[in-house]
């Protein structure tokens, strides 16, 4: 008898640079246990894509590659950034590559502080600190588009445009309203944007946030400053419940964001294209921590949380939730802290605990 399609999961799984993989094994013993726990056939396939392979091939993908990994449903990847590869190589040859070739277009960044984690903020504590970022992922500064003049001379001009299009805004805003609506919290959704000074391209996102408003009745709407919604952002993060922004500032927000729900050894993110048959990547939000690299005491907690999105958003809403769950527990009674090394267990230990409180 055939199984049905929807209980078969079939990933890829870069681990990439660094300690990525040693996240991701993580990742990926949590997803081995709880599909068998839920009944659901589990793949997976692993790509050793990112720095090392780079240095020896001298190609960041393969020709093929990024049709090959369209095959699968969904993407797992650890960290990517190397010590001995020039910035932007693997930046733009891999994440962002990935981002814009399966046009993931909403970079989804839940901000939620679990018990037991130690946040910066004092008298805040986890009913305070539960929102969600929203960011664009395939326009603004990152669409690539500039160049210089007279490179190099003292007359050198160096130009890096800010992209926007009506529909690239409007498809982040329509899911940012869909998105506030199913997860019925406070119900308000927050647009950031720089609309005093970017006059054009956050012009356009302003007009696109009233009109879709409208279409959502029910759906409480705010507009901040980018700067004044970092202040606010510590001074009353509970005032937050879901944020729509740009690319860039959601690239810096999400960062002062992670700090906020425990640091990097926590925060996850997912890399979506919330179309019927679309690919999306999961990933924790920290970087390859070379220096830790082998020394098993990196904190793996964002990336089964990045799994755990990954459930949510393949069709496995109720494993992703069991995840949740069980990460909550292995903060709130066993970890000593969320830094690394400090975590009172190794890597895998942390895994392990996860996957018994499964
Ligand atoms: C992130 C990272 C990436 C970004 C880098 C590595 C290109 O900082 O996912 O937030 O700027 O989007
Ligand atoms: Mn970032």
């Amino acid at each position: 008898m055939s199984v049905p399609n929807r209980k078969r999961l079939n990933i890829a799984v870069i681990g990439g640079d660094g300690t990525g993989p040693e996240v991701v094994a993580e990742g990926v013993k949590v997803l081995r246990a709880v599909t068998h726990l839920e009944g659901i056939t589990f793949s997976w396939k692993e790509f050793d894509y990112g720095g090392e392979r780079y240095l020896k091939t001298g190609e960041v993908l393969p020709p093929g590659a990024l049709d090959e990994l369209a095959a699968y449903d969904a993407i797992l990847l650890g960290a990517i950034g190397h010590p001995d590869v020039a910035p932007g190589i693997l930046e733009r040859g891999l994440l962002l590559a990935m981002r814009f070739h399966f046009d993931q277009y909403i970079n989804l960044r839940p901000v939620k502080l679990f018990p037991g984690v130690e946040t910066p903020l004092k008298d805040k504590g986890p009913d305070d600190i539960d929102f969600v970022v929203v960011r664009e992922n395939t326009e603004d500064l990152y669409a690539g588009v500039g160049g210089f003049l007279k490179k190099g001379t003292p007359d050198e001009v160096a130009s890096q445009t800010a992209v926007y299009t009506r529909k690239g805004t409007e498809r982040c805003i329509r899911w940012a309203f869909e998105y506030t609506r199913k997860r019925n919290r406070r119900k308000r959704l927050t647009l950031v944007a720089k609309t005093n000074v970017l006059t054009y391209g956050h012009d356009l996102w302003w007009r696109t946030f009233q009109e879709v408003a409208r279409e959502y009745p029910d759906v409480e709407t705010d507009y901040n400053h980018v700067d004044a919604c970092c202040m606010w952002m510590i001074k009353n993060p509970e005032y937050y419940d879901v944020i729509v922004t740009t690319n860039m500032f959601g690239d810096i927000i999400t960062d002062l964001a992670g700090i906020l729900q425990g640091g990097m050894g926590v925060a996850a993110g997912g890399n979506i294209n919330p179309e019927p048959g679309g690919v999306s990547m999961f990933e924790p939000m920290g970087g390859s921590a070379p220096k830790y690299t082998g020394k098993h005491v990196i904190n793996p907690i964002a990336t089964i949380s990045a799994a755990a999105m990954l459930l949510e958003h393949t069709g496995f809403p109720e494993a992703g939730a069991r995840v949740m769950k069980a990460i909550q527990v292995v903060t709130g009674t066993k970890m000593k802290s969320q830094a690394a090394g400090k975590m009172g267990y190794s890597t895998q230990e942390v895994g392990d605990l996860v996957v018994d409180a499964l």
